[in-house]
């Protein structure tokens, strides 16, 4: 499970990461800090630090492609507020159940979300839970904090002011729908880190909702030969654009500092099995990404006979068409039940 040696950029992503502050001490949980992009901190001497001095990104992105990116969609989006407050309490040893609590209960609506979270199928706790603090300590800080990137996410997929359509809502389902996909395959293996499967799957398609919200006329062009002509999004946005949304996907984990496994595996997402020493975190994804597919949760659909259990994702992680389909069930139970939560 090793990672390839990062791509150097220059002048194109120096562009992009204007006004960050050259890397300094260490970063969160997943290796970003809470306070976004413009106050970024990184372990000095640290094998991450060096690769984000030198400006790294994964191979499958190109100077020219990066160019083509900005050209198109101009600054990317920093960290919601939130969800930046939430990585810094989180990434921070001595945080207490009671600052984290001030942060969720200064937002009403994110407190609601999760102490209904807390009474969710998903966890199927006994007893019903009724406070900020309990629902913190059954759910953990992990998964609280998912929790708020989640609900703090959602802004990023409709512009200011504008109305939540079916393209927005259908992409925003996706994302819930993999990111909660991930979870559950995550559990189904045994994978540890089942909070960072659930943000690399919320966040694998965030590059879609920034196009959308930045060329919207062109992007309901492309969502449109997706839908008619049965072809991928990757497929459509290169022959339109120049780069897929993968590319901005990852530029945006880059950006906000998350560790470089799940940049790549965001990079990769379409073809996880051309990254030299795909990790466990990929094959996840790309599981979780086609059940959601085959589920229809978004805008493309698998095709039938889809061989899943035969594509690399699955082999990886040693799941045959039985455990598939119960992640399926088990997935399509909990979506329902947890769409609620997301305003979906
Ligand atoms: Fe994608
Ligand atoms: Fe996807």
């Amino acid at each position: 499970m090793g990672s390839r040696s990062p791509n150097h950029l220059g002048d194109s992503l120096r562009k992009i990461r204007a006004g960050r502050e050259p890397a300094r001490k260490t970063g969160g949980v997943w290796g970003f800090s809470g306070e976004g992009f413009d106050r970024m901190t990184m372990p000095e001497g640290s094998e991450a630090a060096t690769k984000r001095e030198i400006h790294s990104l994964p191979s499958t992105i190109n100077e020219d492609q990066i160019k083509r990116v900005i050209s198109v969609t101009g600054n990317l989006p920093p960290v919601p507020h939130v969800a930046a407050k939430m990585m810094e309490l989180v990434g921070k040893e001595d945080t207490s159940v009671r600052d984290l609590q001030k942060v969720i209960s200064a937002d009403p609506a994110l407190t609601a979300r999760i102490l209904k979270m807390a009474n969710s199928v998903f966890y199927s706790f006994d007893q019903k839970i009724s406070t900020l603090s309990h629902a913190i300590v059954v759910l953990g800080f992990r998964a609280v904090q998912s929790m708020a990137i989640a609900a703090s996410s959602r802004s990023l997929f409709v512009k200011k002011g504008a109305q939540f359509g079916l393209k927005e809502k259908l992409l925003w389902e996706h994302s819930i729908g993999v990111a909660m996909g991930c979870r559950q395959v995550a559990r189904t293996v045994g994978y540890e880190a089942e909070e960072t499967a659930f943000i690399v799957g919320l966040l694998h398609d965030i590059g879609k909702a920034v196009l959308n919200q930045v060329v919207p006329k062109k992007y309901g062009k492309i969502v449109e030969k997706v839908y008619n002509e049965g072809r991928s999004f990757a497929d459509v946005e290169t022959e339109m654009l120049g780069f897929d949304h993968s590319h901005i996907g990852a530029l945006i984990a880059q950006k906000w500092n998350f560790d470089w496994e799940m940049v790549e595996t965001i990079a990769y997402h379409h073809r996880p099995e051309a990254e030299e020493g795909a990790s466990t975190l990929a094959a996840i994804l790309a599981v979780s990404n086609h059940i959601c597919k085959r589920m229809g949760v978004g805008l493309e659909k698998a095709p039938e006979n889809d061989q899943l259990a035969e594509s690399w994702a699955a082999r990886t992680l040693g799941l045959e068409e039985g455990a598939l389909v119960e992640i399926q069930g088990i997935l399509e139970g909990v979506l329902e039940e947890e769409k609620k939560l997301y305003d979906m």
